[in-house]
């Protein structure tokens, strides 16, 4: 007998006499088109499914804490920083790139690193990666490159051609693809992560001058990966692995917890770094940009419903709150349209009303009608328009952003490979030199296994990239390739054995 203190009801709210039998004409006669429970049932259950995100699909989440430990108001103005010891609710959402909804987890791929962070000024979402950089600097490159992570529309697999030729022929993507190929391309889950809001992002103080600032969340919990045999033998076992370290470590206590920091550059001296600091391509030396502690954030809350709190939170870098700004980068200016529009067609028109996209702030705004809007109108005011004379809300100039003095000459479509300061090669190669012997025999090995049945023409192509990195990057991966070619015939003997 069931002890649920409730009775069942439709959507409605009418009470359910019998959710196991359909109304029938006998009991051998039709269904009855009048059974209105067994309708509603189907048609919920046609509607389901949205759309899975275009890019990020397969994600895991969980609800935390922000907690301010370092003053920086010297720096922003933003209210979410303005005490120590200041707490913060937020939402995290890690996902990896390429894989659809049911991929599996413990794949080699740039992992997301979502944060929604409910200030009292609105929502400020950060939207980063684990990596501090990107593949492309120009945001019209943006939905190529994702072609060539996706299916091939023919065969429907994902195709190592594709990615070799687009990488290979876009050489901004060397730092990235190496941070992918190495150790943390392949992470044992997201508890094990940097996340970093990659982009430069501006900051602007109650004095009106503004900073340009990179955000880097450091794992508390230190970094692990896999090798791909390993990771080969977790998807052996379960395509969850990281949900279920997630949901787990969670529900035993065991609370997840990141150090954040800023660096932090004065306004104009973006016009005399030797690199372009806007560039997604390229990381700030810590040597010229030391890390400024922030503060702390944990994740100590499960969801209590996946589709509800994960599926459709909705994270926007066009998200920023007083204190906080953009900066010239031309790839997050793309994504500061982009993520909007993919949730108004996602999830709806009146997608920040959700639960989990509503502000923990009053919401004060002149938007009207429009499917499933659901929120009541303004309670002190009879004002739906603006200007008005009936009390509606007015803008506050006291929030007014400082100009973004930008260095404007004219529209062009200038070509991003003929700035001195976008150098492809010089910080790759700082980064290699980082990698010890046996983490470079990794980077080789996966470089070269990612490459298997690629047409030679394309894999000489990447490997005169590699060359202009370091001559061993080159020669390490040609021997990898010739490892790999002597022992396939004996995998081909062992196949047929
Ligand atoms: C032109 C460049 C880019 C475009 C147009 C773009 C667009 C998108 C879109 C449309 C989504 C799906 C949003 C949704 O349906 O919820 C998405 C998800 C995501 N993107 Fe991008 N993206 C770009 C670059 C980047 C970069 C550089 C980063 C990191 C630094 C990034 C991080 C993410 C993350 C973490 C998600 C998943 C968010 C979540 O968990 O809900 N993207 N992107």
């Amino acid at each position: 007998m069931s002890q649920c203190p409730y009775h069942h009801t439709t959507t409605a709210g009418a009470p359910v006499a019998d959710n196991q039998n359909s109304l029938t004409a006998g009991p051998r006669g039709p269904v009855l088109l009048q059974d209105w429970q067994l309708l509603e049932k189907l048609a919920h259950q046609n509607r389901e499914r949205i759309p899975e995100r275009v890019v990020h699909a397969k994600g895991w989440g969980a609800h935390g804490t922000f907690t301010v430990t370092h003053d920086i108001s010297r720096y922003t103005c933003a209210k979410i920083f303005d005490t120590v010891g200041k707490q913060t609710p937020l939402i995290a959402r890690f996902s990896t790139v390429a894989g659809e909804l049911g991929a599996a987890d413990a794949e080699r791929d740039v992992r997301g690193f979502a944060l929604k962070f409910y200030t009292e000024q609105g929502n400020w979402d950060m939207v980063g990666n684990n990596t501090p950089v990107f593949f492309i600097r120009d945001p019209l490159k943006f939905p190529d490159f994702i072609h060539t992570q996706k299916r091939h529309p023919r065969t429907n697999v994902r195709s190592a051609t594709a990615m070799w030729d687009f990488w290979s022929l876009s050489p901004e993507s060397l730092h990235q693809v190496t941070m992918l190929m190495s150790d943390r391309g392949l992470p044992t889950d997201v508890r094990h992560i940097n996340g970093y809001g990659s982009h430069t992002y501006s900051f602007w103080n109650k004095a009106g001058e503004r900073f340009w600032v990179k955000f880097h969340f450091k794992t508390q919990q230190g970094h692990r990966h896999y090798t791909n045999r390993e990771a080969a033998q977790v998807i052996g076992k379960t395509r969850e692995s990281t949900q279920e370290d997630l949901y787990a470590s969670i529900e035993r206590g065991y609370y997840p917890r990141w150090t954040m920091y800023v660096q932090v550059m004065p306004e104009m001296q973006a016009l005399n770094t030797p690199y372009n600091p806007f560039d997604l391509t390229k990381v700030w030396p810590h040597a010229d940009y030391p890390l400024i502690e922030v503060g702390v954030f944990e994740l100590n809350r499960n969801a209590d419903n996946y589709f509800s709190e994960i599926e459709q939170v909705a994270m926007s870098p066009s998200n920023i709150v007083p204190g906080i700004g953009f900066s010239p980068d031309h790839v997050l200016q793309a994504r500061i349209f982009s993520y909007a529009d993919a949730h108004r067609y996602r999830i709806g028109t009146h997608y920040e009303a959700l639960p989990v996209n509503a502000p923990q702030c009053p919401v004060h705004h002149y938007h009207k009608d429009g499917a499933m809007r659901f929120t009541p109108n303004m309670p002190h005011a009879d004002a739906y328009y603006e200007p008005n004379s009936f009390g509606g809300p007015v803008a506050d100039s006291q929030v007014t952003e400082p100009p973004l003095r930008l260095h404007a000459d004219f529209a062009d479509r200038f070509n991003h490979r003929e700035d001195a300061g976008n150098n492809d090669f010089v910080q790759v190669t700082a980064l290699f030199n980082l990698f010890n012997a046996k983490q470079k025999q990794r980077l080789y090995r996966n470089i070269s296994e990612a490459m298997a049945g690629v047409a030679p023409f394309i894999i000489e192509r990447q490997l005169a990239l590699f060359d202009r990195v370091h001559p061993d990057y080159g020669n390490g991966v040609r021997q990898a390739l010739a490892d790999d070619k002597a022992s396939a015939p004996q995998q081909a003997e062992l196949e047929s054995y």
